[in-house]
């Protein structure tokens, strides 16, 4: 008989592996063993959030690519070389910045025509399922401001209807951050046509200048008070169960991530 590859089945929430008052890093401890949806088979490992434990400013990315995957780190790769310069750009110290995704680990499936591994967008389900990892690491870093790159993060944040379109650039106030930004994911600034990628970066910069604007200005009573009141209580709501196996048709838009 052929051995086969152990296997452990999915339990559909990372809250099964949260551990008791949990620490930033008891958290990545434990995500490294999460089985809370079949991406853990995917994925070589759980790409867990980095950053000062308090950091001012939180970035939440869709999920890690083919260079965090292997590296085991957020933002590695190419889209985290232009995200550095969209900090330095916009005034924003990179030490004030903890950086996570909203799904641990990558998904992926083999190029048709090569090795490489091409990036599938997480659906609804698994966002879902790996939610309370993000949302334990806001309740712990108590960021002023969240700045969700891309649609999965913002959709996850800031609820399914929620335009990054729209409403990228703007302050909205929410129970996970006095401030919470939108804006385009870098990878979709990476892989605009060419025509396009100059305004495409300008524009991903000009947003990250407006979160550097906000994080001068906000004064220190204000920060306390933002330490007091961020902390989410509540489970998961922006994707609620009954609606989340509905299609993720975003997921055709958004292919090949960097
Ligand atoms: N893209 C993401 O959304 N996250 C990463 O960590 C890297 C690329
Ligand atoms: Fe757990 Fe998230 Fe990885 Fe799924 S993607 S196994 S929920 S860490």
């Amino acid at each position: 008989m052929i051995p086969r590859k152990r296997t452990v089945k999915p339990t559909d929430s990372a809250a099964d592996f949260i551990p008791p008052r949990p620490t930033l890093s008891k958290l990545r401890a434990a995500a490294k063993g999460c089985r809370g949806c079949h991406l853990y088979k995917l994925g070589t490992q759980t790409v867990f959030g980095e950053g000062p434990a308090h950091a001012r400013v939180m970035v939440v990315g869709e999920q890690p690519g083919d260079a965090e995957d292997k590296a085991g780190r957020p933002f590695v790769g190419p889209s985290g070389k232009l995200l550095d310069r969209a900090f330095e750009e916009g005034g924003i110290d990179r030490d004030d910045v903890y950086v996570t995704n909203a799904v641990k680990h990558f998904k992926w499936a083999k190029d048709a025509r090569s090795e490489r591994r091409i990036h599938k967008t997480p659906n609804a389900g698994e966002i879902r399922a790996c939610f309370p990892w993000l949302e334990a690491e806001i309740a712990l870093v108590k960021p002023e401001v969240i700045v969700c790159l891309g649609a999965t993060a913002a959709k996850a944040l800031l609820g399914r209807t929620f335009s990054v379109m729209k409403s990228r650039g703007v302050a909205v106030k929410s129970e996970w951050a006095p401030a919470v930004f939108a804006t385009v994911h870098p990878s979709a600034v990476l892989r605009a046509p060419r025509e396009d990628r100059a305004r495409a970066e300008a524009q991903f910069i000009a947003d990250m200048k407006k979160v550097g604007r906000y994080i001068a200005k906000a004064k220190p009573a204000a920060q306390r008070a933002a330490k007091r009141t961020a902390a989410p209580a509540r489970r998961f709501s922006a994707w609620p169960t009954t609606a989340a196996r509905s299609p993720t048709s975003r997921a055709s838009t958004q292919s090949s991530r960097k």
